[in-house]
């Protein structure tokens, strides 16, 4: 197996590009691990790839923005799939200010202390102004870090769902709609147990709660941290590949587990 390579950015909607690598998961596949640039007034970088690549993240992060220029850095949650570049952005962007929920912010203080100044606290239902747009802190349907946010961009409609839908998949897809169906839901539904093993011990009802949230969202395009970028057309698909894997997991769960 090749070490993973970080690619180039490459857009995926309007004002957005993604930077892609591909991590091997033994036995299941390859795990898109996905950054986003987002080229609004003030621009967004939206995670900051592998901490093994973190170098890597920040030179593909140069070629679709200029790092002086970047204005925010949302940190969807801080797994270390997703603050890789954190230390070389914190220098290359010195406009630079972190987003993340106070959760977020004291995690990321384990590393090191971070400039009060260069951090700004969100909430899901919170609103960020980003010059041209806005973008609304929002909890996605699964997770695996209780700080994780995700965000719709209010003008593009490009909602960015963190973990939620991903799938390791058995070769690199430009677009999840370059995936056959089946196996995109068998992908989805392999993460989902290892990612969010609790969604075996949630009800149907509380999580299609949760699913109808996304559903409300109406999303034009659906951006996975480990889903090739959709267009908002795949979420259905998405949503019943999810729904799916909580049956699944929920019947797969001992009842022990689950009424303790
Ligand atoms: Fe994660
Ligand atoms: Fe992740």
């Amino acid at each position: 197996m090749n070490a993973p390579v970080v690619l180039d950015p490459r857009r995926c909607a309007p004002d957005t590009h993604v930077v892609t690598t591909h991590l091997p998961v033994p036995g299941l596949g390859l795990l898109p691990v996905n950054a986003f640039v987002l080229r609004a007034a003030e621009p967004v970088l939206v995670d900051l790839g592998v901490t093994a690549l973190g170098g890597d993240f920040a030179s593909a992060f140069a070629k679709a923005v200029d790092l002086e220029e970047v204005r925010w850095i949302w940190l969807t949650h801080t797994d270390h799939d997703h603050v890789g570049a954190l230390d070389a952005l914190l220098a290359a962007a010195p406009r630079a200010t972190l987003v993340t929920t106070f959760l977020g912010l004291a995690k990321l203080g384990l590393r090191g202390p971070l400039p009060a100044e260069r951090t700004r606290l969100l909430a899901p239902g919170e609103r960020l102004d980003v010059g041209d747009r806005r973008l609304l802190a929002l909890r996605p349907p699964t997770f695996d870090a209780p700080e994780t946010t995700g965000l719709l961009d209010e003008r593009t409609g490009a909602l960015f769902c963190a973990d939620s839908f991903g799938a390791p998949l058995g070769a690199p897809a430009e677009r999840a709609e370059d995936v056959p169906v089946g196996s995109l839901a068998e992908g989805i539904a392999a993460w989902a147990g290892i990612d969010a093993p609790w969604l075996g011990l949630t009800s149907a009802g509380a999580f299609e709660a949760a699913l109808e949230q996304t559903r409300a969202l109406s999303p034009a395009a659906v951006l996975g941290s480990h889903l090739p970028p959709a267009g908002g057309a795949m979420l259905p698909a998405l949503i019943e590949a999810l729904s799916d894997a909580r049956a699944a997991l929920a019947s797969a769960t001992p009842a022990a587990a689950a009424c303790p």
